[in-house]
């Protein structure tokens, strides 16, 4: 039996980090076990914000380079950069012909922009461009051009693989079957992940802890996460504190429980479990970091994987872009 197929994206606007590892990168490799997986660097949807084209390119290879380091065999994965496949500007535009413009009006990115711009007093769209707005039909087309049936995403992304599946049943309704209505795969314990100030880590908010970065700059963002102002001898309680919200995925189930009897206890202070967060993350990324720092150099084998992935990804595209081609009624003997 043919796999299912399991896709998923990440913005190049930032170096991965690990809010991105445990929504996305983690439970994406362990799907590739059984799924047949595409993951792709999402450039266009990055495009929405970044204005430094060189620094966009190194942060598309520098993603690339991060799942590679952690394990990604691209025999197994078809990894790609969005920008490599132009049928999928043609379904975008074949799709935005049936995404409601109020469905997009409530996109939560396009809202908050909105919402922010009124409590200003701005006009509601200063500063939107219509990339930003029509963010979600992309990343409709993103899953829906290679019959995608599960997306392994953080709670952030929830909204947009629902906004998904209405325009897919909004032109199968229409069509009949033709597009597979996909499912979001999203781990409840890792759906947002806090960065050290507390907020969701994310690339747009100053707030990550990178997987790769220089130990020493790993442990300068660590020492700096946010915690609250309970004195070393008073107990504390683990499910609020920011650094125990991040420790818990990477250190093991007994150490785990260690560390809710020691906060449970007190008697120390939060520079000591900083320090033990750092070192489980040494633990987890320090050796995956020399692979990091080695292959991120070698563009010319990123560019090459990258490339490859692409046609892997055009070649899956093409038969889905034929049926919709043909049920909407453009040419489509191509
Ligand atoms: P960012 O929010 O940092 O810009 P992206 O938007 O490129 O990251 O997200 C890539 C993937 O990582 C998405 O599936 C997103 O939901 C997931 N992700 C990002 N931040 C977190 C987080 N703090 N916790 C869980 N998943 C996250
Ligand atoms: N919008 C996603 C994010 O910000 C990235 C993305 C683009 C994506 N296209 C996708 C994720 C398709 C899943 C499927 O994280």
């Amino acid at each position: 039996m043919e796999k299912k197929i399991s896709l998923s994206g990440i913005k190049p606007t930032g170096t991965p980090h690990l809010g991105n590892y445990l929504g996305l990168i983690k439970p994406g490799l362990e799907l590739a076990k059984s799924y047949q997986a595409l993951y792709f660097i999402a450039d266009y949807h990055g495009l929405t914000t970044v204005r430094d084209g060189k620094e966009f390119e190194r942060m598309t290879y520098d993603v690339a380079a991060v799942w590679l380091a952690l394990g990604m065999n691209p025999a197994d994965v078809t990894f790609f950069r969005q920008s490599d496949v132009p049928e999928l500007f043609e379904l975008t535009w074949i799709l935005s012909c049936f995404s409601p413009k109020g469905l997009l009006n409530r996109a939560h990115a396009y809202k908050a922009s909105v919402d922010a711009n009124l409590r200003a007093e701005r006009d509601p769209d200063d500063g939107v461009n219509m990339g930003l707005f029509t963010y979600p039909v992309l990343m409709a087309a993103d899953i829906l051009l290679y019959g995608s049936h599960i997306v392994p995403v953080g709670e952030d992304q929830r909204q947009h693989i629902e906004i998904t599946r209405d325009i897919a049943e909004a032109f199968n309704n229409n069509y009949g079957k033709i597009l597979v209505i996909p499912e979001a795969f999203i781990q409840p314990s890792v759906a947002t992940v806090p960065g050290i100030d507390g907020r969701k880590m994310s690339k747009s908010y100053d707030n990550v802890i990178p997987i790769f970065a220089p130990a020493n700059q790993v442990r300068k963002r660590v020492m700096s996460v946010v915690t609250d102002s309970r004195l070393p001898e008073e107990p504390k309680n683990p499910d609020e504190c920011n650094v125990f919200n991040i420790y818990r995925h990477f250190a093991s189930p007994e150490e785990v429980q260690a560390m809710r009897q020691k906060y449970a206890r007190g008697g120390f202070g939060y520079g000591e479990v900083k320090q033990e967060l750092f070192e489980v993350l040494e633990r987890t990324f320090g050796e995956a970091r020399s692979q990091y720092d080695a292959v991120s150099k070698d563009r010319v084998y990123l560019e090459k994987m990258l490339l490859e992935g692409a046609e892997r990804a055009r070649s899956m595209g093409a038969p889905l872009m034929r049926k919709v081609r043909k049920a909407v009624g453009v040419r489509s003997n191509r």
